[in-house]
């Protein structure tokens, strides 16, 4: 078996990357995704890529009132059995270790396309996200402004994924909010119309599109998954041109959505991107990755940052 599959095959070929579909994976029980080396990863990361609330939020869940947990994120992931938490430790691309499963996933995704490489099938601005959640935990409707295969490893985990094509369920002014303010979504239930349910074991994944809405919630184990994001280059100029919108609305200037106006769209992008590569490199400093969020997305961007407030409260 290759390190990913797809269930139905031929679905990586036909259905990626305009439609969900259901995987296999070889990473159940690889030693990187024990509670014990997820610790070590933790104590090597960055404090603001690692996000951690209470798991009882609700699936229509204002982010500016999440329920949180008072316990220091090393104890969270050590009795995440009982902890009733909801963790994610971002950017573990940034370790080699992970890095090498990420690449190896890509690489197995791209050459069943038809590709010789992950660079010639555009995935590009690659992250990987571990999940580490207590049993009966909720992560509230959402979109992520990625595309996204998502791997099962410890637990079992029910992941609703809504197909948002016709923008019935999110309109552009919601996942403009999406991309520059916070990810979660209003839900209705009438959106199960349009849903695809999934329940995940170990060994099992799945695909989810660029910005279709999602919730999930964990059954009665605890749970550890990993998501392996990319950005075509598509996908990476249209959060760009959103970006910028977002800015010149809040100066009062009225923006269509991307794609109204490719011309403009091109101007906004290519003085985005100049802008991006004095900072870029100054985004490796914690202190510099606050202020521009902070600047480009407003005083409640920095909401990783909530958990210690509320302790020194
Ligand atoms: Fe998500």
């Amino acid at each position: 078996m290759n390190v990913i599959e797809a269930i139905n095959s031929g679905a990586l070929t036909t259905q990626f990357p305009h439609n969900t579909f259901a995987i296999r994976h070889a990473y159940a029980g690889n030693p990187l995704f024990t509670l014990p080396r997820i610790i070590e990863l933790l104590r090597s990361l960055p404090r603001d890529r690692i996000e951690f609330n209470s798991g009882k939020a609700a699936i229509s869940q204002d982010p500016n009132s999440t329920p949180m947990v008072d316990l220091p994120p090393e104890e969270i992931v050590r009795r995440i059995d009982t902890s009733g938490a909801w963790m994610v430790l971002k950017r573990v691309e940034t370790d080699p270790a992970y890095r090498a499963i990420i690449e190896e996933v890509l690489l197995t995704l791209a050459q069943s396309r038809g590709c010789k490489s992950i660079e010639e099938a555009d995935f590009r601005d690659i992250q990987g996200f571990i999940f580490v959640s207590s049993p009966k935990s909720t992560t509230p409707f959402h979109a992520d402004s990625d595309e996204n295969i998502f791997v099962q490893v410890h637990g079992e985990k029910f992941f609703h994924v809504y197909d948002n094509r016709d923008g019935s369920i999110a309109s552009d002014d919601v996942l403009e909010d999406v991309v520059v303010k916070h990810r979660n979504m209003p839900y209705q239930p009438q959106y199960d119309a349009k849903a695809v349910h999934y329940t995940l074991q170990p060994g099992d994944g799945i695909f989810v599109p660029y910005q279709w809405p999602h919730y999930v919630q964990t059954s009665d184990s605890y749970s550890i998954s990993l998501s392996i994001t990319w950005k075509s280059r598509d996908v990476r100029r249209r959060n760009d041109i959103t970006v910028v919108n977002s800015m010149m609305r809040k100066m009062g200037l009225p923006q269509r959505a991307p794609g109204a106006n490719p011309a403009l769209d091109t101007i906004k992008w290519t003085g985005l991107r100049c802008v991006m590569a004095v900072v870029e490199p100054l985004r490796r400093s914690e202190f510099v990755r606050r202020a521009v969020r902070r600047i480009a997305f407003g005083k409640h961007a920095n909401y990783y940052y909530r958990a210690d407030k509320q302790k020194a409260a």
